[in-house]
């Protein structure tokens, strides 16, 4: 039986290890090359972020070949510029955090197999994160006041929908996930369908200014408690533009029945999102609600959260929209509190196995 004393004394022992701790962080899961340093797993001395957004407009998506390529001509740079700006090395450097999945393999691999190196050659310990976990850490940056367990996160992109329950740190318990197309993917979709650019979900967000959010009721895919769909709706915007006899993909779409469409979507994804997420921390007994991913910069999902959720509970995103999208401050956040958990665990060298499928568990 652990004594209190001898708990008291791992803790402190456990502090004084990782006090002023840097991390180096390193994200290529998909279509953005990153390196970040973190210090104690949430002050970021750097956070480099280059993005492949102009490369990926023209063909309306993520090609992963091309992604890939741009990994590998970004990686090196991005990663000098992050120490750089860090104003630190990689002999200061005390662990290295890389996504290991889930996302584009030929991405991840990039990303994976920098780290690698990198550990080997500077006998780093070396530590694997899951990209959704990234995500949800990504609210631990930067905070004047630490979160309190427990959490329900719920983590939006375009390539995951998961809520999640957090009893302490690293600890989760997936309560429900999308059983199609996360939202993400939708706002790109129908922004495609409609006429907008991509990344959809800027661009719904912005014409949805000027539309009427109850000008075409779509429908809200409730499906279980926990879990998400979004085709459904998506699919309802196809058959709403054939009705009123436009063509998809459409110069012919006037600028007022794009607003009202993107609007009237946004708010059934919205709704559906919010209102999970509150139902999920009342039923939890959360102390907080976080909303994490690309979609958690959609101010409409602030909004509904906001408005729903009792004043017991409290509501965390980050305010700095470039924290909600992808980036490797978030996957060194993770690394911290990881390394912080069970040090031995990461090993100076260690093959990591870059997983498009990795499942938060
Ligand atoms: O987390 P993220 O950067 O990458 C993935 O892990 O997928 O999320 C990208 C997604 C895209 O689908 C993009 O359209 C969406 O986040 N997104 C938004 C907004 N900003 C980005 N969706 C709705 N409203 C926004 N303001
Ligand atoms: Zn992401």
């Amino acid at each position: 039986m652990e004594t209190c004393n001898s708990s008291n004394l791992r803790a402190k022992k456990l502090t004084e290890y990782t006090k002023n701790m840097l991390i180096l962080g390193i994200e290529t899961s998909c279509d953005e090359t990153a390196a970040a340093v973190v210090k104690d797993g949430t002050q970021i001395l750097s956070n480099v972020v280059a993005s492949q957004i102009k490369l990926h407009a023209k063909t309306g998506g993520v090609v992963p070949e091309v992604a890939a390529r741009e990994h590998v001509v970004k990686i090196v740079p991005v990663i000098a510029e992050a120490l750089r700006k860090a104003k630190t090395t990689l002999s200061e450097i005390d662990a290295i955090a890389v996504t290991a999945g889930p996302g584009l393999l030929s991405s991840l691999l990039i990303g994976v197999n920098a780290a690698m190196t990198l550990a080997a050659v500077h006998k780093k310990p070396l530590i694997p994160v899951n990209h959704v976990e990234g995500h949800i850490y990504a609210n631990w940056l930067s905070q004047t006041i630490a979160p309190k367990f427990p959490i329900v996160t719920l983590t939006v992109s375009g390539g995951h929908n998961d809520l999640v329950l957090l009893r302490s740190h690293c600890n989760y318990k997936v309560l429900g996930s999308t059983l199609d197309d996360a939202a993400g993917e939708a706002f790109d979709k129908v922004a495609r369908l409609i006429g907008l650019g991509y990344p959809g979900g800027p661009e719904i967000q912005k014409a949805a200014l000027k539309g009427d959010p109850n000008k075409y009721p779509l429908p809200r895919a409730w499906v279980t408690d926990w879990d998400f769909s979004f085709s459904g709706l998506k699919t309802a915007v196809l058959y709403l533009m054939k009705k009123l006899h436009k063509t998809p993909h459409l110069q012919a779409v006037s600028y007022k029945l794009q607003a009202d469409i993107a609007a009237s979507f946004q708010e059934a994804v919205c709704e559906v999102l919010a209102t999970k997420l509150v139902n999920a921390a009342i039923k939890f007994k959360a102390k907080e609600a976080h909303l994490a991913g690309g979609v958690s910069a959609n101010s409409r999902l602030r909004e509904w959260t906001k408005k729903l959720l009792p004043p017991e509970i409290r509501l965390k995103f980050c305010e700095n929209i470039s924290l909600c999208t992808d980036n490797a401050a978030m996957i060194a956040a993770v690394g911290y509190f990881k390394y912080r958990q069970n040090p031995k665990k990461y090993k100076k060298w260690q093959s990591i196995i870059a997983d498009p499928n990795l499942v938060l568990h």
